[in-house]
């Protein structure tokens, strides 16, 4: 225990001063230094300083730049948004606008084709850089990817079917017992399993064009649930099909999907979306293309 004069009287006899104070010097460093080493939270912090800063400043926009290329993913099953022409290449409304974008970048534009309902994860995993599929923004995907601001603006689903069977489907009670055909992982997917799930038949597919519509065509399916775009560009180029009526759905109908904390990308992005709608050129994509779809031999 410590007394006073201990030091002078009884450790001073045996050691001289330095001696003393060269302990006292080196246990002092000692200890600071073992202190220091034993705070387990100096290296999670600079981790977290800079996992932070990499959200405050993230280099999506520098990385693409870099590769000289900006990755599209979409799902080229849905007229005049995307689709594959009779050359085999996939053109429409959103393949015109990620052209801007990547124009607007200084880089050239690679799609990258998959099923709808691969896109989300294609793009958190960096499969791809962005999404342009007429994805809708709802709250579920904001979870897990961000959205830029919306291009297109939507009357809802529309229910779509056959000329032949249009007088025996007018309203949602109409579609009880009968089988619909909605493409896997869409909100109309979604609103026909609320709206209907146990009451009909929903049957799922990956792709919507040609696909499902064949599956419509040989009475395989009742009806399909489609957005309101597609499904007027489809029933205008085939006298056969009709929308019977629109249920459901978003007036908010497609943004640009991002990869979650890509701030610097959504800022490029949002800023080209702005532009085609404020100059117009917008819906001049959207008609051309439609046009477009509709000379088609697809
Ligand atoms: N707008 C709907 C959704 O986001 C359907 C989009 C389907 N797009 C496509 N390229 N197949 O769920």
């Amino acid at each position: 225990m410590w007394r006073k004069g201990f030091l002078e009287h009884e450790v001073a006899p045996l050691m001289d001063k330095k001696t003393i104070i060269l302990l006292v010097v080196a246990f002092a460093a000692g200890a600071a230094a073992g202190y220091v080493a034993s705070i387990p939270t100096v290296s999670a912090l600079q981790s977290k300083v800079n996992d932070l800063q990499s959200k405050l400043n993230p280099n999506y926009v520098q990385k693409i730049k870099e590769k000289g290329v900006l990755v599209m993913g979409t799902s080229a099953d849905w007229p005049p948004f995307e689709y594959v022409d009779s050359k085999g290449n996939i053109v429409g409304i959103d393949v015109e606008i990620a052209k801007k974008i990547a124009q607007e970048l200084g880089v050239k534009l690679e799609i990258k084709d998959m099923k709808f309902a691969a896109l989300i994860e294609a793009l958190k995993n960096g499969q791809v850089d962005i999404v342009l599929a007429d994805m809708t923004p709802t709250a579920e995907r904001g979870k897990v990817v961000d959205f830029s601001i919306p291009y297109y603006f939507s009357k809802g689903n529309a229910i779509v079917t056959l000329k032949e069977k249009a007088d025996q489907i007018k309203s949602v009670d109409d579609l009880v017992g009968k089988k619909i055909g909605v493409q896997l992982g869409t909100i109309q997917e979604e609103w026909a399993k609320n709206a209907l799930g146990g009451k009909a038949q929903i049957i799922s597919y990956d792709r919507v064009y040609p696909e499902m519509v064949m599956a419509l065509k040989r009475g395989d399916i009742d009806v399909m649930v489609l957005g309101d775009t597609i499904a007027s560009a489809l029933t205008k180029k085939m006298p056969e099909l009709v929308i019977v009526f629109y249920a459901g759905g978003s007036r908010i109908g497609a943004a640009v999907a991002l990869p979650q904390g890509a701030w610097d990308l959504k800022y490029v992005v949002n800023k080209v979306i702005e532009q085609l709608l404020e100059s117009g050129e917008m819906s001049k994509i959207f008609e051309n293309e439609t046009l477009k779809w509709l000379e088609s031999g697809g």
